[in-house]
């Protein structure tokens, strides 16, 4: 089966978050299996130094009232036959930043939006390679399907869509005007199509067209039909809720790998965990001039700070958890200004209990996951979540709010053995998160069974084999067979 990812990022080429991580991953493991994948990504301006092969035949097509011409070029995937298509045109895409730079939002992204998912149906008349199945990740990518529908009379093959939502938050809101630009058929805008209380949106466009829709959690499927998660596009959800499934995240084993990860002072073995994990705890807290103990839990955050996240959460009790447990934290993030100062301050006062980084930064998240006891994910929502995965994969025990994937990774026995792996709490409050983290001080407390819990976490399942599988159905459930 021949397979098109069409997505705005794809790592280690270009990233900002998740999406970028499961683009570069999933394909390897769909390869495995047979699968003849290939992904379609814009040529930013971040992968113009990439050595690539240039397509003598361009694309071109018109949005709004000009017509747009892009040069396709391909590289392969790191360390895979995985081909990676680019399409370049300096106007839309040579800029900083993927959707944004200082200024905000770049006003044009309907447009640039438009034009990968234009180009994903446009790409076989450069390169020759048929897809069966467009499968097209977030609101960048969602008008993909519906520019297939546009067409679909004139195929000769079998062709299907898939839009696998990572999260719900992002939409693409535009304007009518936007909606113009694409030349998609007048019928498409309204409540059946693009419309969204009078505006443009680009991800219930993607909801309505696309043939099959998977999301990153089998709870998050659950959760999104529901006014709670569903981000107003809750109705639409329920619409297709017969075509839609929740697929865990996997990570990619051989990139996050604590026995062989460069970027740590020790190596984490399942076997001889405590070893190497004292190595890389001591090292973390050397780093950041926290007090040397290793008998002091050590918690990490990796992440980016909004509202999702919930760590305003973690904010409001800093305070009281200073005054009455033996802890210390280490966090790495960016995002929302007023958390980010408000961690710095907290650190400039505890120096010896608190580090904080601001920015994103692969290899200090590596040591992170690797140094700490215990990895704090508060989110209000979580679709999947990999960093909870890493760390698991790097032995420090998951703390995580019961809700999407964090539900579907974490498992937490109200005993807390057998085979837990993790903590989940309820609540979105600072009580809530407070309690949970004073349930995990005193199991740091009883080493053997902290060390039973962080070998649970070790040895989970974190490969794509499975969630391969998945999509492999979910693609022939897509072609109608
Ligand atoms: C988004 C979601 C995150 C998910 C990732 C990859 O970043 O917020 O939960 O893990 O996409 O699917």
């Amino acid at each position: 089966m021949k397979i098109l990812f069409v997505s705005p990022e794809v790592s280690p080429l270009v990233r900002t978050g998740g999406l970028g991580d499961v683009v570069g991953s999933l394909p390897l493991a769909l390869r495995e299996i047979g699968l003849d994948v290939r992904i379609l990504c814009p040529l930013h301006k971040e992968c113009k130094d990439i050595p690539r092969i240039l397509f003598p035949k361009p694309i071109s097509f018109r949005l709004g009232k000009k017509k747009y011409t892009f040069f396709v070029s391909s590289t392969k995937l790191e360390k895979s036959e995985v081909p990676v298509y680019f399409i370049g045109n300096d106007v839309l895409f040579n800029r900083s930043g993927i959707y944004s730079d200082e200024k905000g939002d770049f006003p044009d992204n309907a447009l640039r939006a438009f034009a990968l998912s234009k180009a994903a149906v446009e790409l076989e008349k450069s390169i020759g390679w048929e897809a069966e199945i467009f499968h097209a990740h977030d609101w960048m990518a969602a008008s993909t399907c519906a520019f297939i529908n546009a067409i679909k009379g004139t195929y000769k093959r079998k062709v299907g869509s898939v839009l696998t939502i990572h999260n719900l938050e992002h939409q693409g809101t535009f304007s009518y005007q936007d909606f113009l630009d694409s030349h998609l058929p007048t019928k498409y805008w309204g409540m059946e199509g693009f419309e969204h209380n009078g505006a443009l949106n680009l991800l219930k466009g993607g909801i309505q067209h696309a043939t099959k829709l998977t999301t990153v959690s089998p709870t998050y499927a659950q959760e999104i039909k529901t006014v709670e998660f569903g981000q107003g596009l809750e109705k639409s959800l329920l619409y297709r809720a017969g075509d839609l499934v929740g697929i865990l995240n996997g990570i990619d084993e051989s990139s996050w790998d604590p026995s062989r990860d460069s970027a740590l002072a020790g190596k984490i073995q399942i076997a001889t965990a405590d070893e190497g994990k004292d190595v890389c705890k001591s090292t973390l807290q050397k780093e950041f001039s926290l007090a040397q103990e290793p008998k002091v839990a050590l918690f990490g955050v990796v992440s980016r700070l909004y509202n999702q996240k919930g760590l305003d959460l973690l904010l409001k009790i800093i305070p009281s958890l200073l005054q009455n447990s033996k802890s210390q934290f280490v966090i790495l993030g960016s995002g929302d200004s007023h958390q980010e100062r408000a961690f710095s301050e907290f650190a400039q006062r505890n120096p010896t209990r608190i580090a904080t980084s601001i920015g994103f930064d692969d290899e200090l998240a590596r040591r992170i996951f690797a140094g700490s006891d215990f990895f704090l994910m508060p989110s209000r929502f979580e679709p999947c979540g990999l960093a909870q995965q890493y760390a698991m994969r790097y032995g420090s025990i998951p703390i995580g709010r019961e809700t999407g994937g964090l539900a579907d990774t974490i498992v937490s026995h109200p005993s807390g053995q057998d085979l837990s792996n993790g903590f989940l709490f309820k609540d979105a409050t600072p009580q809530g998160l407070n309690e949970v983290i004073h349930k995990a001080l005193s199991l740091f407390e009883k080493q053997l069974e902290f060390f039973e819990i962080r070998k649970n976490a070790m040895q989970r399942r974190f490969s794509w084999v499975t969630a391969a599988e998945k999509y492999a159905k979910t693609y022939t459930w897509a072609l109608g067979k």
